[in-house]
């Protein structure tokens, strides 16, 4: 195995070198310093990553880095039993197109441009493969979309020669390709489609909630560009009809059918095959401003406070009754305190956040499952494959404090990154985290999410300029008042405070959408009218109401508020 440079040497020069300033800016000073080498770390394992995979495995999908060779994977996303693989494809070089936003956060402009000029020329989706819709949107509609938004804006400057749209071309002839999967009585997507043929006689009808729930940011991202609205309609029609489905505790199941409209499993979470439901409903909410996205957001995320939550763990819960069933974490969770930073929960976010990093710091990395009841990982599930949710979570968290404490976590995972799964030929994801036994494959969510969400940790000068939400997969796309019904011009100038309605001030933007005023107008004790954790205002500034719906929730309990008989908001009913 390939041994990268001690990195604790690394540190102690750096420390060294930087013991000897004594000014009052030293502190500061060294958390810069300690800033840019770390970026440039990251920096290095991401050209690490995508060298090998453009020297071995480019123009197919994945790079295997063990043997330096390549897999093309487009048609095994989310296939866990390999069913219906094509004979004759070789690749839609999903990696190079993953990694396009990447290089443009990098600063990449000569390898943006070329991977762009190579696409337009090369990529096709006339190929006879059966995809999952659900990964084939985010990994190369989401890609392809980011980087046409990242190349038209002149302010990155990020193409020397003629860009014709071709990236946006590209993305219209796959989004023409998924629209078939929504042909069925519900309005609810199949989960495969063969992109040349749709959808397959015999298909399965089964599909997850975020299968069919995280679409509308690609979707309707490619109908405000186009102009073409059936891509928006499907995904939010799917959208609607998935909402319509859930219990009256506001949860919803994890899979479905999507010819009958029933749920298939009824046991909940905020993890697999769910977890991105939630965050494409705010997310949708930032992106395009339609206040039906924050009410389903606003339902959701409280039942998933009520329901999943024990202190700072989720576990699962049955849709109908909520009561508990799994008590697991899953490595994809880490995600979720992430999503709790754009909603202003930072207490919530960062327990939670502690939390799987102690886990982290217990295995080396996170392993994909760990018994919460037993205190011990799940018997087969110990892998690790180079997933980004919890660097993901630590840039939000640092954006949100500056607290550096998390610039210490990016780095225990650099170095665990860069100590356990750096080979030769790239990074190897990890088959077991007791044993750190390596399995010869690099996905390439590792240059999408993984790398460039530790780049922006420690320096985020990308996302100073704009305010930008990033996909599920990692992909930015910016904000834009042309796309919005509702926010004020002032939110998209990359100020992020603004005064909503003028009724109070709170900070809001995609990175800290508070939905609590933070500062209550008039007031001499402003701390009294903070809400933190659960963090849900009451309808009306004055507290005033006319039935509990129009309540929020208490910040320090997490419970509903309720309307008192002379109608005012509170929690009346202790316990
Ligand atoms: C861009 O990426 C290519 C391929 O890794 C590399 O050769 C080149 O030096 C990079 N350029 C910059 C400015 O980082
Ligand atoms: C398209 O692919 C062919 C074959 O690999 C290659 O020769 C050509 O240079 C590619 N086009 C671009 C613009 O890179
Ligand atoms: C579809 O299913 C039916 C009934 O099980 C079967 O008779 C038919 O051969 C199947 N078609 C294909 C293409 O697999
Ligand atoms: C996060 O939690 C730690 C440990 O409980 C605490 O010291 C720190 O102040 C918290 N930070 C925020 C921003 O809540
Ligand atoms: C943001 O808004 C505040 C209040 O209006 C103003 O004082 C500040 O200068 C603005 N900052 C930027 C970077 O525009």
């Amino acid at each position: 195995m390939f041994r990268p440079l001690n990195p604790k040497h690394v540190f102690l020069c750096f420390l060294i070198s930087f013991a000897f300033f004594i000014d009052p800016s030293s502190l500061q000073r060294l958390d810069d310093a300690k800033k840019k080498q770390m970026r440039e770390k990251v920096r290095e394992m991401f050209y690490h990553a995508y060298d090998n995979y453009m020297t071995y495995a480019f123009p197919h999908d994945e790079l295997k880095p063990l043997t330096k060779s390549f897999t093309d994977s487009l048609s095994e996303l989310g296939n866990l039993k390999l069913e219906h693989l094509p004979t004759d494809y070789s690749g839609s070089a999903v990696t190079l197109v993953e990694s396009l936003s990447s290089l443009a956060i990098l600063g990449n402009k000569t390898e943006f441009e070329k991977g762009i000029h190579w696409l337009s020329e090369n990529l096709t989706f006339d190929i006879d493969a059966r995809v999952n819709l659900f990964e084939c949107n985010i990994r190369l509609l989401g890609g392809l979309i980011s980087a046409h938004l990242l190349a038209i804006d002149p302010t990155n400057r990020l193409i020397q020669g003629s860009y014709n749209n071709q990236l946006l071309r590209l993305s219209e002839d796959l989004g023409k390709r998924f629209l078939p999967a929504f042909e069925t009585p519900t309005g609810l997507p199949y989960a495969w489609i063969n992109l040349k043929n749709g959808v397959m006689e015999n298909e399965t009808t089964e599909t997850s909630t975020s299968g069919c729930g995280s679409l509308i940011l690609e979707m309707g991202a490619l109908s405000r560009l186009t102009g073409d609205p059936r891509f928006e309609s499907a995904a939010l029609r799917a959208l609607r009809q998935l909402w319509r489905m859930r219990s009256s505790l506001d949860l919803l199941g994890t899979t479905l059918d999507v010819v009958t409209g029933k749920w298939l499993e009824y046991s909940s979470s905020i993890g697999a095959g769910v977890d991105s439901f939630y965050e494409y409903l705010l997310k949708a909410y930032i992106l395009f401003g339609k206040e039906d996205y924050w009410r389903m957001f606003r339902s959701a995320y409280l039942a998933s406070q009520k329901y999943f939550r024990h202190g700072p763990w989720y576990h699962e819960a049955n849709m109908w009754s909520g009561k508990p069933t799994y008590w697991q974490l899953t490595s994809l969770q880490a995600f979720w305190p992430g999503l709790q930073v754009l909603v202003g929960d930072i207490a919530a976010a960062n327990s939670s956040h502690r939390e799987f990093f102690h886990v982290w710091e217990r295995f080396g990395v996170l392993p994909e499952r760990y018994l919460l009841d037993h205190q011990m990982i799940h018997p087969t599930e110990k892998y690790y494959p180079l997933r980004p949710e919890l660097a993901e979570s630590t840039f939000y968290l640092y954006q949100a404090t500056k607290d550096p404490w998390y610039l210490d976590v990016g780095e225990t995972m650099v170095k665990s990154l860069n100590l356990y799964t750096k080979v030769a030929g790239g990074f190897a994801s990890v088959r077991d985290v007791t044993t750190m036994q390596l399995e010869d494959h690099q996905h390439s969510f590792f240059l999408a999410e993984t790398c460039k969400y530790l780049y922006l940790l420690f320096d985020d000068s990308f996302v100073a300029k704009r305010n930008y939400i990033f996909t599920t997969e990692g992909h930015p796309i910016q904000v834009m008042s042309s796309w919005h019904e509702k926010l004020p011009e002032s939110y998209f100038s990359g100020n992020w405070t603004f005064s909503k309605s003028g009724a109070w001030e709170s900070r809001a933007s995609a990175l800290s959408m508070q939905v609590c005023p933070s500062i209550a107008p008039n007031s001499r004790r402003p701390e009294q009218h903070r809400e933190s954790a659960c963090h849900v205002p009451d309808e009306k500034m004055d507290h005033r109401c006319w039935s509990n719906k129009e309540c929020g929730v208490d910040a320090t309990t997490c419970r509903q508020r309720s309307c008192s008989g002379v109608g005012f908001c509170g929690l009346w009913n202790p316990l």
